[in-house]
């Protein structure tokens, strides 16, 4: 695991923001954000430490799903903007030394983009293969029984031709069918058109869907499904995900950006240890360069268990395998609301110290927690479509609270979405005068991180320690940080002089969830090994042998 000879890429020392553009910056009162108001906050971002940034689609789309319902891959939504800002905005990126990545959607269209209008048009049309066409089944029912992740069938009757088409998502995102060699040739020209422009890389969208079996059999009944579970786990995605033709698919999308230098790939993809492993491909043949780790998302959170997954994890990656971590995401619950404001300054530490490259999530930096969506606000189709169940995403994709002026800062109507409650309190204007804030303790962490490769790219190695606690080293070049984070509301012993394999005889606070801001080296906190951790309290400690 010695990283020491290798130069790192920029994007396993970096650490990514996810921008959700709807709700970052809204520059033409309309309400909804858009790529000019981003590039007005760059000099946020950059201030902030991040080193890349990821924007959730842009593209033409009827907003069914947000954006994810793309209609032209190689245009932006006038909501958004246009090409000319688009440029604008890589320009103003690269001139901060950070990065751009898109959100490539390569699973599924809208409904409204021209492939699929001339396919729908007739069954002998030249692009009918280019989405997923069935018979009915003997029935006359769907040629199957998947279901749609956002609910009822994965088939879609189409009057016209007289067929069902499968949609993963939305009846209005019709699936393509990656096993056309021309769609595979018109997706690699798409990425080739905003590679040539300078993008950065991709975060590419349900990667692990992006090819089905090739007969379409019937998925396996779940035998463990609860109805307060979604429709779709009703069944094992056996067949409609992960299958190993994925793979190539994957390898040819990384020969390209390979051939483009120093750009990444990052797979969406919600599969176990194993399976997600193999997507990292071979040092001969890889595949992406991150494929989404969502354990910090799914996990629940108290140090056994984070122990045993991070473990876990870390075990099942193969020699090629850079890790990567996130907590939040437009599509996830809010971390302050899955597991409340003071775990939250914990939540920041670990996910900016354990192995591997984090993604922050627009606004968890602040911690905006659960927003409450009056029922006549509810936008998500995901929740228009399951209601009950809670698993509506809008209350983490409501707009950034930039100040306490009207609309805070975000626009100068009432937004698409509404705002966290108490955003004339937490909003960032008011996190960035505050040393003990939440955003505050983020920029200590992120320039810790920028200033110690132990964190950046130092090996990693869990520590034994009291029940409530998660302690690891993280070790470069002779440094030695210790990280430990107490789970709990409770003060904990942190004995671990004696798992630790060297015994140094000073320990420095370098940063503290509890105390106002980093510590400059002028005024370290030194402290003996076997203090107590405070309730809730996380520290990053540098460990130096005796002399
Ligand atoms: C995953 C995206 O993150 C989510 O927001 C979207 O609804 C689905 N993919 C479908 O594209």
């Amino acid at each position: 695991m010695c990283e020491a000879k290798r130069q790192a890429p920029w994007w396993e020392r970096g650490v990514i923001y996810q921008i959700y553009p709807r709700s970052f910056q809204d520059s033409d009162a309309d309400g909804v954000g858009d790529l000019a108001g981003i590039e007005s906050r760059l000099d946020y971002l950059a201030g902030l430490g991040i080193d890349a940034i990821w924007l959730s689609p842009i593209y033409p789309s009827p907003m069914a799903d947000f954006g994810y319902d793309v209609a032209d891959y190689c245009g932006i939504d006038p909501m958004f903007g246009d090409l000319v800002g688009f440029d604008r905005l890589l320009a103003a990126v690269h001139a901060r030394g950070l990065k751009l990545l898109l959100d490539f959607v390569p699973n599924h269209s809208s409904d409204l983009h021209p492939w699929f209008v001339e396919s729908r048009a007739s069954r002998d049309n030249p692009k009918r293969d280019w989405y997923i066409w069935r018979d009915p089944a003997p029935d006359g029912g769907p040629p199957n029984n998947w279901i749609s992740d956002f609910g009822g069938s994965s088939w879609e009757w189409d009057e016209t031709s007289d067929q069902f088409y499968l949609h993963a998502f939305l009846p209005s995102q019709p699936d393509l069918n990656w096993r056309e060699p021309q769609v595979r040739e018109a997706m690699m020209a798409v990425l080739r058109f905003w590679l040539d422009r300078g993008v950065d890389g991709f975060r590419i969208d349900v990667l692990w869907h992006i090819i089905k079996a090739a007969d379409l059999p019937d998925n396996p009944i779940n035998a463990d499904w609860t109805p307060d579970r979604t429709q779709r786990d009703r069944l094992i995605q056996r067949y409609s995900t992960d299958q190993p033709e994925a793979h190539a698919i994957a390898a040819q999308f990384r020969e390209l950006a390979d051939s483009y230098g120093d750009r990444v790939l990052i797979g969406e993809i919600c599969l176990p240890d194993d399976r997600l492993a193999r997507w990292y491909g071979t040092v001969d043949r890889p595949q992406v360069h991150l494929p989404v780790n969502f354990h910090l998302v799914e996990n629940t959170w108290n140090a056994a268990s984070l122990r045993r997954m991070i473990a876990d994890y870390e075990a099942s990656l193969p020699q090629i395998g850079w890790p990567n971590w996130v907590h939040g995401s437009h599509d996830a619950r809010r971390i302050v609301a899955r597991v409340g404001e003071a775990q939250a300054r914990v939540a920041a530490m670990l996910l900016l110290t354990l192995r591997g490259t984090p993604t922050l999530y627009q606004g968890d930096e602040i911690g905006i927690g659960e927003v409450m969506i009056p029922p006549d606000r509810v936008r998500d189709p995901q929740d228009l479509r399951q209601p009950g169940l809670g698993i509506g995403r809008d209350r983490s994709r409501t707009p950034i609270p930039w100040d306490a002026s009207a609309y805070a800062g975000f626009s100068t109507v009432d937004p698409w979405l509404p705002l966290n409650e108490d955003w004339r309190a937490r909003n960032v204007a008011a996190q960035v005068q505050d040393s003990s804030s939440l955003l505050s303790l983020y920029r200590s962490l992120l320039a810790l991180r920028r200033s110690h490769d132990a964190l950046a790219i130092g090996d990693f190695t869990l520590i034994d320690s009291a029940d409530d606690v998660l302690a690891y080293v993280r070790r470069h070049a002779g440094e030695c940080l210790l990280i430990a984070l107490n789970l709990g509301d409770q003060t904990q012993p942190l004995t671990l002089s004696q798992s630790l394999p060297t015994e140094p005889c000073v320990v420095e606070v370098l940063v503290s969830t509890l105390l106002a801001s980093t510590l400059q080296p002028s005024h370290l906190a030194f402290r003996p090994l076997d203090a107590a951790l405070a309730p809730n309290e996380g520290l990053v400690l540098r460990l130096k042998e005796k002399h």
